[in-house]
């Protein structure tokens, strides 16, 4: 027996992002939140760098902007990066209402009178990051967030794991992961160019031809509850904020939950998705626990060093350790493989002992529980898979492609992050397009002819034939299996060859019925990877976190790593 919730507005995601739109709603709607893991178990609450925003006197969004689309390889879409930069200052000013302490110069991080510091990091041409906490900028802004959650009247269901969206149409005939997809924006005709298209090769690999006689309406959304029942909570509009998907690779800064939930099920429902291919990788997360080392050290004087200890970044761009997170993971991967596997060396000696675990002390007590001392030797580091520009193609309001559904944060592509984001501008995304989705989410849903609950709205009866589907026959596949293929594959450093025979393994693994947690991860990553291959399959020329090694005009010629970064695979 399936348990049915009723709302206006259904948020799935507990993030800056879902927490953000969840918080909008609820001004003028009624909302349920539902997350997979503990409420602060998110992306989120592990950042440490901080929230970029143009705040102080002599910066401007204008400047702000120029270095988003400097980052962004050229691929950014204008209009998306020009709001993120004009209304990221507010949203920091609000989180800053709701109680966000973030740090002052030289001083008493409460005293109103002195100015914020602003720490400064790849690619940004002034020090603009806010920080809180030294290094604990997002588990302050979670905690902020959560406590205001937890303060208005909103459901808020844990532990609970999306299955698929409910749909007004039955799914049928669904073309097979990988195929092409394209734009349901009621009024547009079938064939349409998605919005997300910026060529034709881009096109075919995120959008094409779908052929709907009329479009479907995303009404709710099918969950396996805390308790290990069927859960459905049917809603007029649905904001997905489920975060990205590092867990596609076997070395990644993202925790568990991060499986790529809300993308997979947008697009099994027939959401338009985009720019898979721009994978991010950070280049210093530390060697054998793939911990992240924040880019903010780098920004405080540190700097890279070959296994011989000689300082390699600026002999390959003039920005050295500061030039975009890009360029910098794959010089990494270059002096890897020049020294036979060996991780890269980030020195941070200069910046001192008492500074280090002032500034910096989430990481100085993980680096010293390695066993290593930062201030006095420099550490190992590898790049390690980070953040996904590509995701669920929105409009500046968090609209997709389907009626009725919403996506804001990593889970969503505005093109805000062109094919290289820059740093710390991902928790200052969740902020401006949360903030915007929970808005238009609450004024469609308050305008919905259905009215509250979706009641009138025709649900496929079959809406949890997903749990009970028989898996097709394939070769027996783990986590760990995709995981390593993707990160060998379809890594920091990409061949048509290596893609292809990643399409081919890929190919050949049946998705598992979705009837318990892992199970329900295991086959969003399996569609994501399938869709993550079949675009970078699709652009064949290098751009930004994009790098392939026989695209002739690539901007580096690097040789193939060999990567061996972290700790032996584990035993199957
Ligand atoms: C970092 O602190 O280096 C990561 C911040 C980000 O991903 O923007």
């Amino acid at each position: 027996m399936t348990r049915v919730l009723r709302a206006d507005v259904l948020v799935v995601g507990s993030g800056i992002a879902g927490l953000t739109a969840a918080l909008r709603v609820a001004r003028t709607c009624r909302v349920v939140l539902v997350t997979k893991g503990a409420i602060d178990d998110s992306a989120t609450a592990k950042a440490q760098g901080g929230i970029a925003g143009a705040l102080a006197p002599e910066d401007s969004p204008a400047q702000h902007a120029a270095d988003t689309h400097v980052a962004g390889a050229g691929l950014c879409l204008e209009d998306a990066v020009r709001v993120l930069c004009e209304e990221g200052p507010d949203r920091i000013r609000e989180l800053i209402d709701l109680g966000v302490v973030f740090d002052r110069v030289e001083g008493d991080a409460e005293d109103p009178d002195l100015p914020y510091a602003m720490g400064l990091e790849g690619a940004h041409s002034r020090p603009r990051i806010l920080h809180a906490g030294g290094d604990a900028t997002g588990r302050s802004i979670e905690d902020a967030l959560v406590g205001s959650v937890r303060r208005a009247p909103i459901e808020v269901l844990e532990r609970t794991a999306l299955v698929d969206l409910l749909v007004t149409e039955p799914r049928s005939a669904l073309p097979g992961p990988g195929a092409a997809r394209v734009s349901d924006t009621p009024g547009v005709p079938a064939g349409t160019p998605c919005p997300a298209a910026r060529d034709e090769e881009y096109q075919s690999a995120n959008c094409g031809e779908r052929g709907h006689e009329r479009a479907p309406r995303v009404v709710g959304a099918a969950f396996l509850g805390a308790d290990g029942a069927p859960l459905e909570v049917r809603a007029d509009g649905v904001v997905l904020a489920t975060g990205g998907a590092g867990q596609l690779y076997s070395h990644t800064t993202n925790p568990e939950v991060a499986t790529g939930d809300g993308v997979a099920a947008a697009w099994r429902a027939g959401a338009c998705v985009a720019d898979l291919e721009f994978v991010q990788f950070h280049p210093t997360a530390l060697t054998g626990s793939a911990f992240l080392v924040s880019e903010a050290v780098r920004g405080e004087g540190a700097v890279l060093r070959d296994a011989e200890g000689r300082r390699f970044m600026p002999d390959i761009d003039p920005r050295a350790e500061l030039a975009p997170r890009d360029v910098v993971a794959r010089a990494i991967a270059h002096v890897m493989a020049a020294q036979d596997g060996r991780p890269a060396l980030l020195d941070a000696t200069d910046i001192g002992r008492a500074e280090l675990a002032r500034r910096f002390p989430t990481i100085d007590a993980a680096v010293r529980s390695a066993g290593l001392d930062w201030a006095s030797q420099p550490i190992p580091v590898t790049p390690a898979a980070h953040y996904a520009m590509g995701g669920i193609r929105t409009d500046l309001d968090g609209r997709t492609s389907l009626p009725g559904l919403f996506a804001a944060g990593e889970c969503a592509c505005t093109g805000v992050h062109g094919a290289n984001r820059l740093a710390s501008n991902s928790l200052l995304e969740g902020a401006v397009f949360g903030a915007r989705a929970g808005e238009i989410a609450a004024v469609e849903a308050a305008g919905s002819a259905a009215g509250s609950g979706a009641e009138s709205h025709e649900v496929p009866a079959a809406a949890f034939a997903a749990l009970a589907a028989v898996p097709a026959a394939g070769p027996a596949w783990t986590r760990r299996d995709l995981q390593e293929l993707m990160w060998e594959h379809v890594g920091l450093l990409r061949t048509g060859d290596q893609l292809a025979h990643a399409a081919r393994v890929l190919d050949g693994w049946a998705a598992p019925t979705p009837s318990t947690v892992a199970a329900i991860e295991d086959r969003n990553l399996l569609h994501l990877a399938r869709l993550t291959v079949a675009a970078a399959r699709a652009r064949a020329t290098s751009a930004g976190a994009h790098h392939r090694l026989d695209d002739p005009s690539a901007p580096e010629a690097l040789p193939a790593p060999a990567l061996e970064p972290h700790t032996a695979p584990a035993a199957r």
